[in-house]
């Protein structure tokens, strides 16, 4: 027999099963239960629980006592960043997570918190292929996929697999378990957009056949795959659409903070692209996951924009970097790369007003934190670079 879930005061389109919870049962279950917090990240505060009947703001609480409706889940692309971080934070919820990865992007080190541990099970397959998992699930969460612009122009073929046959395929587990399916799709789906903020309603400026077109469409094909099974089999879906986000874990792999951080840590220069002029939002891990927790457990199909709505230009960002860093790297200009969209910031009304969620970690904190995991991650590759530096200074 399926487990039960609460359904949210602000229901619109529902999975049968969700009729289940009564929105009494869902109060009873959620009232004081999720939690934005800080996990892990010391000076970070926790911030808010809220009741999901009210969507008002409750009194903070610890982490761990945190109860979900959810008790087993299956989470792809765990062994990358987002999707470490949510295996992470659902473990902590004392959920039991099945993580599956087939290392294409990800490393087994952003687990390393999890490998070993009861209530953590990791398989390395590769969601373009079918997939079995025995027993209940209540959730599957879909991140797999290469999701930096070099990741997926160098994996072209491989993400139009992941965001079409992989994305079947994990909606076909879903359907097998009666389990809800989030969907992890991206801003990319807006394109080069010609309005800005991006509300979901907009269909968005995306180059077919551009070289970034294997991400952009390969996710526009899998929130079409995400409705044909929600319309044709009353699957329970939530579509994401993600904003940039960093935070501790992101690799150098291309995007614009890590890379711009490290440029900045090496002494050397931080290589924008354009004038510096396009703009960006920037999301701290720990808020989109509070962000992709709430909508997980909201009534509501989507898709439901998450991101940070502060806009910054590239070169605000740069000359943040470098101030945070004390480095004297020095901003220098390149040619932007086909189809870079020249504005990206997200419309969140729909989040705030379904699940009370918005971001709270300020931009220059939450690069702090990320700077420390750089710090501790590339320390030696970084002291020899460190007196590199000192010495650059000293002759200035
Ligand atoms: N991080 C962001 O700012 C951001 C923004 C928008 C959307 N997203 C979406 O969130 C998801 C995770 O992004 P991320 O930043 O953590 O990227 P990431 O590259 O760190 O993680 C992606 C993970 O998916 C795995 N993967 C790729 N193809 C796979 C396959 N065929 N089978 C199994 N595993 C596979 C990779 O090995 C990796 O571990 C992606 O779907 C991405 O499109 C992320």
């Amino acid at each position: 027999m399926r487990r039960t879930r609460p359904a949210c005061a602000s229901a619109r389109l529902s999975h049968p099963d969700s009729t289940n919870g009564s929105h009494e049962s869902g109060r009873s279950i959620w009232m004081g239960c999720f939690l934005g917090t800080g996990l892990g990240v010391p000076g970070l505060p926790y911030r808010f629980a809220f009741d999901t009947i009210t969507g008002k703001r409750m009194t903070s609480a610890p982490n761990n006592e945190k109860k979900t409706w959810m008790k087993r889940v299956v989470v792809s692309g765990s062994a990358g960043f987002l999707g470490s971080h949510l295996c992470e934070r659902l473990h902590g919820m004392g959920v039991e997570v099945i993580g599956v990865d087939n290392l294409l992007t990800g490393h087994m080190e952003n687990l390393s918190s999890l490998i070993g541990k009861e209530g953590f099970t990791f398989l390395h397959h590769n969601v373009v292929n079918y997939l079995h998992i025995s027993g209940e699930v209540d959730a599957v969460l879909h991140f797999a996929s290469a999701a930096s612009p070099p990741d997926y122009m160098d994996h072209p073929i491989q993400t139009l697999k992941v965001g079409a046959h992989g994305t079947v395929n994990m909606l076909g587990v879903a359907k097998a378990k009666g389990a809800r399916f989030l969907m992890a799709s991206t801003s990319e789906v807006y394109g080069d957009p010609q309005i800005s903020p991006q509300p979901e309603e907009y269909w968005g400026h995306v180059n077919p056949i551009g070289v970034r077109s294997v991400y952009d469409e390969a996710k526009r094909y899998a929130e079409a795959a995400c409705m044909a099974y929600h319309r044709t089999h009353g699957l329970d879906v939530r579509i994401a659409r993600i904003f940039n986000c960093y935070g501790p874990r992101l690799r150098r792999d291309g995007r614009v903070v890590p890379a711009f951080l490290h440029q900045a840590l090496m002494g050397n220069n931080i290589t924008v692209f354009g004038d510096g002029t396009q703009t960006r939002s920037f999301c701290y891990v720990d808020d989109l996951i509070d962000g992709l927790l709430g909508f997980l457990h909201c009534d509501y199909v989507g898709p439901v924009n998450v991101g940070n709505p502060e806009e910054y230009t590239v070169l605000e960002l740069a000359k943040i970097i470098v101030e945070l860093t004390d480095s004297v790297s020095e901003v220098v200009y390149r040619d932007l790369p086909a189809d870079d969209p020249k504005q990206r910031c997200p419309d969140i009304s729909k989040a705030k007003s379904l699940f009370g969620w918005e971001p709270n970690v300020d931009l220059r904190d939450g690069l702090t934190t990320t700077l420390q995991w750089f710090r501790a991650e590339f320390g030696r590759e970084l002291s020899e670079l460190d007196q590199r530096v000192a010495l650059q200074r000293k002759g200035q």
